[in-house]
């Protein structure tokens, strides 16, 4: 690979420095190329631009590779769970059985969330999307945390990791409380993380709440499916707001409203959405694709495409099978799933969807999952924000560890030229 690129301008040619990632992906370095050239790119999107050097996650969109810290998307959904997977995020390395332990206790440290947070909470009304009290809520804890964390200090840093991970799952069931006008629950800190978010979401108070473990384990498989997808939309978001130095709280809960559009993360509420109107349509699969085609109908097919994956997303894969064998384990059988697979045979067999490389994706089939469970859709994206929580973190930690400057993208100005101002009674 050649050391540099040639840029020729105006007749004039520029040198700037190539680096090659540890996956072998090329980058040209152009910090230099408006000082030299007095040029800037332009790339919606940011299809083209990569926005850091990251050591988190890796993906190859042509060939379907989700890694995490090296390991294998398939390997950890198989062999780990979630807090070991949080953990590796974080800090880089899978943890010993101790530091696992250790970390565990931590979070446990902080899982009692202040009353005065309930204040804010009943302040929403209770017809408040999820999401949206969820940012809320994730803001609103600076107020209780005021004092910025101090990243150059590891054990500020690493009680912040903690305190994060214990509080935000705690008010991200919250938000399903208050709607439902159910009591709050508390965290148990006797037992394990997600077993406590299916305690947090739906044990009352008038009747023992029986544990499922095929579902706990499902769920946990789940968040680790959605713990970080390198510089997504909200992961984007989370470090640019964070490059600020704004504090990681406030970073979060703009990764939370980045998540909430139904082109990211709001996509596994619109599939749903999109299932149900066709099964309550007659359950007519090529009228919705022959929809998704029409460039005059602003429909899309809701989960399917991906800014990255031309291929198949190796997380819809692993999250398909999962499907099958949680209903089969609850003896569930959703006629959604049916039309969900009926949906994706017509669309992988069309010319438009595989000419534009058009996969399901990770929202496609999670949905079914969560709605098996007694999730209610409004809820979904919630259980992606919590999934998603260790990777905001990994990602807003290395930003700041590595000292990016603060992000301050250039634009290409097409307003007016000067003009003289008019006085009102001459226009
Ligand atoms: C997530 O980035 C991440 O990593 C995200 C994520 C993560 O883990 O963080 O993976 C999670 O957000 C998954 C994506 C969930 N979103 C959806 O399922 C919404 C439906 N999908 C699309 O809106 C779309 O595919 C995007 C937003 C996901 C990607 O859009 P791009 O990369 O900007 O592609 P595009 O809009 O330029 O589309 C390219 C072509 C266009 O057709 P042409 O103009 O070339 O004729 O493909 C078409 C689009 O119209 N197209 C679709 C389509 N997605 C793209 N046509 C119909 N249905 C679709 N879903």
């Amino acid at each position: 690979m050649s050391k540099t690129a040639i840029l020729e301008l105006d007749g004039k040619k520029y040198e700037f420095p190539v680096y090659v990632g540890t996956e072998n992906e090329v980058a040209i370095d152009i910090e230099k190329l408006r000082g030299a050239t007095g040029a800037i790119t332009i790339d919606p999107g940011y299809k083209n631009t990569g926005s850091c050097n990251s050591e988190i996650t890796f993906l190859d969109g042509e060939e379907g590779i989700l890694r995490y810290r090296g390991y294998s998307i398939e390997e950890l959904a198989d062999k780990s769970n979630f807090l070991e997977v949080s953990y590796l995020l974080v800090f880089g390395q899978l943890p010993t059985a101790k530091q696992l332990e250790q970390f565990e206790n931590d979070i446990r440290k902080y899982t009692l969330v202040n009353e005065e947070m309930k204040t804010i909470l009943e302040g929403f009304p209770k017809t408040a999307h999820p999401m949206g009290v969820l940012s809320s809520l994730t803001s609103a804890l600076t107020a209780f945390n005021p004092k910025p964390v101090n990243v150059d200090n590891e054990k500020e840093l690493y009680d912040a990791v903690c305190k994060t991970m214990g509080k935000f799952m705690v008010i991200a069931t919250w938000t399903y409380r208050r709607r439902m006008g159910y009591p709050l629950n508390y965290y148990d800190n006797t037992k394990g993380y997600v077993e406590n978010f299916m305690r947090l979401m739906f044990e009352i108070p008038t009747e023992p709440y029986k544990m499922d473990n095929k579902v706990v384990a499902a769920l946990d498989k789940l968040f680790i499916l959605h713990a970080d997808h390198e510089q997504n939309c909200s992961t984007s978001t989370v470090r640019i707001v964070g490059s600020s130095h704004a504090g990681l709280f406030a970073s979060i809960s703009a990764g939370v409203s980045a998540l909430w559009g139904p082109l990211h993360g709001g996509a596994n509420q619109a599939v749903l959405e999109m299932l149900q109107e066709i099964h309550d349509n007659g359950g007519d699969v090529d009228k919705y694709v022959l929809k998704a085609k029409d460039k005059e109908d602003p429909f899309r097919l809701m989960g399917f495409g991906h800014r990255v994956y031309k291929n198949f997303d190796p997380r819809a894969t692993i999250i398909k099978k999962a499907a099958d064998d949680v209903l089969t384990a609850m003896g569930v059988d959703d006629p959604l799933l049916d039309i969900a697979k009926k949906l994706e045979k017509v669309a992988l067999e069309d010319e438009y969807f595989k000419a534009r490389s058009l996969y399901p994706n990770v929202d496609f089939y999670s949905g079914i999952i969560y709605r098996a469970m007694g999730i209610p859709v409004e809820m979904y994206t919630v259980l992606f924000a919590i999934g998603r929580l260790p990777g905001w973190i990994a990602q807003w930690k290395e930003m700041r560890l590595n000292k990016e400057p603060i992000g301050r993208p250039r634009q290409v100005y097409m307003g007016e030229n000067l003009r003289a101002f008019v006085p009102v009674e001459k226009r």
